[in-house]
C-alpha cells in the first residue's frame, strides 16, 4: 500500500474510529449533495495528502444544483457510471474517484456508482465538490456511520478540497483552513449570517477544463514569495468580507468577493506557465457586468477554475438582472 494511502486510512480511522470497519448494507443507496461557489477563493494546499488548504475560504450554496448519486456494493470490482456513461476505469475521472473509495474500502469490498449531475461538469461549475459530498455521504448511509455534517466535511475533504462545504443547504459556509498537522481542524461550517443576495450562473462554454485544479495550484503557488502574498492577502480578503456581510453592506461585500477572484485570476496568468481559463466570451461577460454596474446596478462576478461566470446581486435586483441577461441573450440560472 502506498504511503499517502496509509496516512488517508489512519486518518479517517481517527474520525470514524470503529464505524470505519462497519459492514456495507446489500441494499443500494441515493443521495444528493448540491455544489457550492466559492465567494471567498479556497486556492493552494498546506498538505497534499490529506488535502489541507492553505487559505480558508467563503461560499454560497448552489441549493439543488449538484450530484445525485446511487451507491451499492458490487463483486469483483468497482463500476462507475458517471452521467449514464460507464467509466472505462484507467479514465482520469474513474481512477480520482477509486482513489478516493481505496481510503474507506474494506478488504474484498467494491462498489457500483452511479451519479449524474444537473450542472455541467468540470467547467468551473464545482461539480468536484457536489461529486465527492456525494459519494461521502452515500458510504456514510450504506455503511451506517451515522457521521455528522463536521465529520463528512473532514472525509470529503480528501477526495476535493471545495467539497468539504458541500454538506450545508440554503447558507454561507466558512472553512477554515486549520492549522493542525492532523488535519482535524479544517472543516467546514455554516455561517450564521443569512444571505439577502442572489447568483446567477452564466453558463460561457460546458466542456471540460484543460488543466485541473489540483495542478494549477501547484504551478501557481510555487513560488515561496507569491504563496506567502497569497496567504496574507487572502486572511484579509475574508475578514472584510465577512465584516461587509455583517453589517449588511452588498457593495462592500460584492466588491472584495469581484477583486478576490480577480486577484486570483491574475495570480494564474502570472505564473509559469500561465493558466487562462477565460474564453473570449468570459472576458466580453466580464465588461458586460462592469457596465451593467456602471448603470446603476450592483452585481459582481467571480469565476473559479473554468470559463464560466457566477454574479451576485440583492435579491430586489432580480428582475432587473433577468432582463439584462435575457436581452443580452446569456444562458444562465438562478440560484
Ligand atoms: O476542490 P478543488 O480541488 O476542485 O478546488 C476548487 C478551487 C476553486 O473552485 C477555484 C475555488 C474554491 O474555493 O472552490
Amino acid at each position: 500500500m502506498k504511503p499517502a494511502l496509509i496516512q488517508q486510512k489512519e486518518y479517517v480511522k481517527k474520525i470514524l474510529k470503529s464505524r470505519y470497519y462497519n459492514k456495507s448494507s446489500t441494499e443500494s443507496i441515493t443521495t444528493f449533495k448540491s455544489a457550492n461557489i466559492a465567494l471567498i477563493k479556497y486556492w493552494g494546499k498546506r498538505c497534499d495528502i490529506l488535502n489541507l488548504p492553505l487559505v480558508s475560504s467563503l461560499s454560497y450554496s448552489m441549493n439543488g444544483y449538484g450530484s445525485r448519486l446511487e451507491i451499492s456494493l458490487n463483486k469483483e470490482k468497482d463500476i462507475i457510471i458517471f452521467n449514464d456513461n460507464i467509466l472505462n476505469l484507467n479514465d482520469r475521472k474513474a481512477k480520482r474517484i477509486i482513489d478516493f473509495l481505496d481510503i474507506f474500502r474494506l478488504e474484498g469490498e467494491y462498489f457500483f456508482i452511479k451519479t449524474n449531475n444537473n450542472i455541467p461538469t468540470a467547467a468551473g461549475l464545482a461539480s468536484s465538490a457536489s461529486g465527492f459530498a456525494s459519494i461521502s455521504n452515500g458510504l456514510n448511509l450504506l455503511k451506517n456511520w451515522k457521521a455528522t455534517n463536521k465529520e463528512l466535511s473532514l472525509l470529503a475533504r480528501l477526495g476535493s478540497g471545495s467539497a468539504a462545504r458541500s454538506f450545508i443547504e440554503g447558507s454561507l459556509v466558512y472553512w477554515d483552513c486549520g492549522t493542525k498537522e492532523d488535519g482535524l481542524d479544517s472543516f467546514a461550517e455554516s455561517m450564521d449570517i443569512i444571505p439577502d443576495f442572489h447568483m446567477a450562473v452564466i453558463i460561457i462554454q460546458d466542456k471540460e477544463k484543460k488543466i485541473l485544479s489540483r495542478d494549477a495550484m501547484k504551478i501557481s503557488l510555487m513560488d515561496h514569495e507569491k504563496r506567502e502574498k497569497w496567504k496574507n492577502e487572502q486572511a484579509q480578503d475574508l475578514e472584510q468580507a465577512i465584516n461587509a456581510l455583517k453589517h449588511k453592506n452588498f457593495e462592500e461585500f460584492g466588491s472584495i468577493v469581484e477583486q478576490n477572484s480577480t486577484k486570483f485570476h491574475n495570480l494564474l496568468f502570472n505564473s509559469k506557465p500561465k493558466i487562462i481559463y477565460d474564453t473570449d466570451k468570459t472576458i466580453i461577460m466580464k465588461e458586460k457586468i462592469k457596465s451593467f454596474r456602471k448603470s446603476g446596478l450592483p452585481i459582481y462576478f467571480t469565476q473559479d477554475a473554468g470559463a464560466n461566470i457566477k454574479v451576485i446581486f440583492p435579491q430586489d435586483s432580480l428582475a432587473r438582472v433577468q432582463k439584462l441577461l435575457d436581452i443580452n441573450k446569456v444562458q444562465y440560472f438562478i440560484v
